[in-house]
């Protein structure tokens, strides 16, 4: 039986992770829920945050018989695992800035993040852990996030934007931690801004690899080629946009979960 995997995020971001888990496991069956209501997740509370993904991963879960959850989102994961696993009974992975495979290489670190993932005490601890001994600058930016959206739906990344955002970094940092998971979709630009010689380091692989740990490492080539899911929480001005991009990864056209008005706050 192919495996139905839940990979959840506040917008496209999660479309990265969901690509390298794809690539291991290329024949389960995706659903992909993305909350846009209530993007962007860098600008939210820790209590609606777990109450937001609380609410949509209970709803799909219920659905759709998951195997696992992927929280592909490192500005969630950092605070919402701990309840998500607590509600569900089946494996919660989540994705956090892979500030451990950075450390190995570099000791001029730069963690691109959303503002919120920077100010986690869960971020400071991996750097504690695992990069004492490196220099590691830290950078929040929500329109970085809105410029991978933007990206998405057609509309080109301004390279002088992305220029005066990153300036401080020139010359500082030579390995760059991806800890957004929309950043991927701005390796291109970034190397551009920052120069070729700059290491982008993202955690899309790491997660592949334990996701298909948990499933029990299922043979790839196992069951047929099934088309995915994909909800949003509120319906978008970007539909047919997006709709190109997910027909392009072989998902159904997007469907509207809806997020109730009374949770709503
Ligand atoms: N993709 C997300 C992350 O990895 C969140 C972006 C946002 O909504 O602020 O943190």
């Amino acid at each position: 039986m192919p495996k139905n995997i839940l990979i959840f995020d506040s917008g496209i971001g999660g479309l990265s992770v969901f690509k390298d888990i794809r690539y291991q496991i290329p024949l389960a069956k995706y659903i992909y829920a993305f909350d846009n209501a209530g993007f962007p997740y860098g600008e939210l509370t820790e209590d609606i945050l777990i109450e937001r993904t609380s609410y949509i991963i209970q709803k799909l879960c219920h659905r759709h018989k998951i195997d696992i959850v992927v929280i592909a989102c490192n500005t969630a994961s950092t605070v919402v695992l701990p309840t998500l696993r607590t509600l569900l009974s089946i494996p919660v992975v989540g994705v956090v800035p892979a500030i451990k495979p950075a450390a190995l290489v570099s000791q001029k670190i730069g963690l691109l993040a959303t503002p919120a993932t920077i100010k986690r005490s869960y971020t400071f601890d991996l750097i504690k852990s695992f990069a004492s001994i490196s220099d590691v600058k830290l950078l929040g930016s929500t329109r970085l996030v809105e410029m991978a959206e933007e990206k998405m739906v057609g509309i080109p990344v301004n390279l002088s934007e992305l220029d005066e955002i990153l300036k401080s970094w020139k010359g500082q940092v030579d390995c760059i931690v991806l800890g957004c998971t929309h950043f991927p979709f701005l390796r291109k630009e970034i190397k551009e801004v920052l120069g070729r010689n700059v290491l982008l380091i993202d955690s899309g692989e790491a997660i592949a690899r334990r996701v298909k740990q948990l499933l029990g490492n299922v043979d790839a080539n196992e069951g047929e080629h099934l088309f995915g899911e994909v909800y949003c929480s509120a319906s978008t001005k970007n539909e047919e946009a997006l709709n190109k991009t997910f027909k392009e990864l072989d998902f159904n056209p997007l469907q509207t979960l809806g997020y109730p008005k009374s949770l709503d706050r």
